[in-house]
């Protein structure tokens, strides 16, 4: 799906972590977590959920995570080796691979919620993404998809807020593929959570 937007790139190291540059994109990455901490809140995994993560990069909601609740279970997928290493040391117990959105290398049905920070502009398919995020998540489970707000603290990621266009037509997409779809205006986020649908529907289209 296309992404007028599109702040995707090769030669980006914070869209695709690599080398030298990598490693220091994502130590920048790391040294703010309060998007992920604002993120943890609305996801809100039950005790022993499993949570699985689409571009982790260096790993801050995996820990913030395993810190509030060291029973739920983290996996995740990201296709920079940079950030697999970075995010194993941040959240050891987690199951981390590399993969990217549209192919997800986890099982259908094995996620309670399914996560994405900051990541989901950088998708070349977006409906191939939301697919996979529904294959992997279980009937009732959740979709959370958060990027970079206008009301951020941090100037440089304001500057990367997407407008309200952007948003209207995520949400539609991911509507098309769950039924439903809300938006969140957070501090350092804007979100869309949606509900993975039934079996029964699930099956239908
Ligand atoms: C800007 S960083 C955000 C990392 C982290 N989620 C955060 O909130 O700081 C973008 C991450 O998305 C990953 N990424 C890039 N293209 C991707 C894709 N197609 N599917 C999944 N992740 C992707 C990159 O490797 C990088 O780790």
């Amino acid at each position: 799906m296309a992404d007028g937007h599109s702040v995707s790139s090769s030669r980006n190291p914070f869209a695709l972590p690599t080398g030298v540059a990598g490693r220091l994109a994502g130590w920048i990455m790391a040294r703010d977590d309060g998007p992920h901490r604002e993120a943890a809140v609305l996801l809100a995994p039950a005790p022993g959920a499993t949570v699985c993560e689409v571009g982790f990069g260096p790993g801050q909601l995996l820990a913030v995570l395993a810190e509030r609740d060291p029973s739920i279970r983290l996996c995740g997928a990201d296709p920079s080796e940079v950030m697999l290493a970075q995010a194993r040391r941040r959240a050891p117990s987690a199951d981390l691979r590399l993969g990217a959105a549209d192919e997800l290398p986890f099982y259908d049905d094995s996620a309670d919620h399914v996560a994405s920070i900051n990541n989901v502009a950088l998708w070349p398919d977006r409906g191939a993404g939301l697919a996979e995020a529904r294959r992997v998540l279980q009937p009732g489970g959740t979709l959370l998809l958060a990027w970079h707000s206008s009301s951020a603290p941090s100037p440089m990621r304001r500057a990367l807020a997407r407008p309200d266009a952007w948003w209207d037509e995520l949400l539609a997409d991911v509507r098309n593929e769950f039924g439903n779809a809300d938006r969140h205006n957070l501090r350092h986020l804007t979100a869309c959570t949606a509900t993975a649908p039934p079996a029964d529907t699930a099956e239908e289209e």
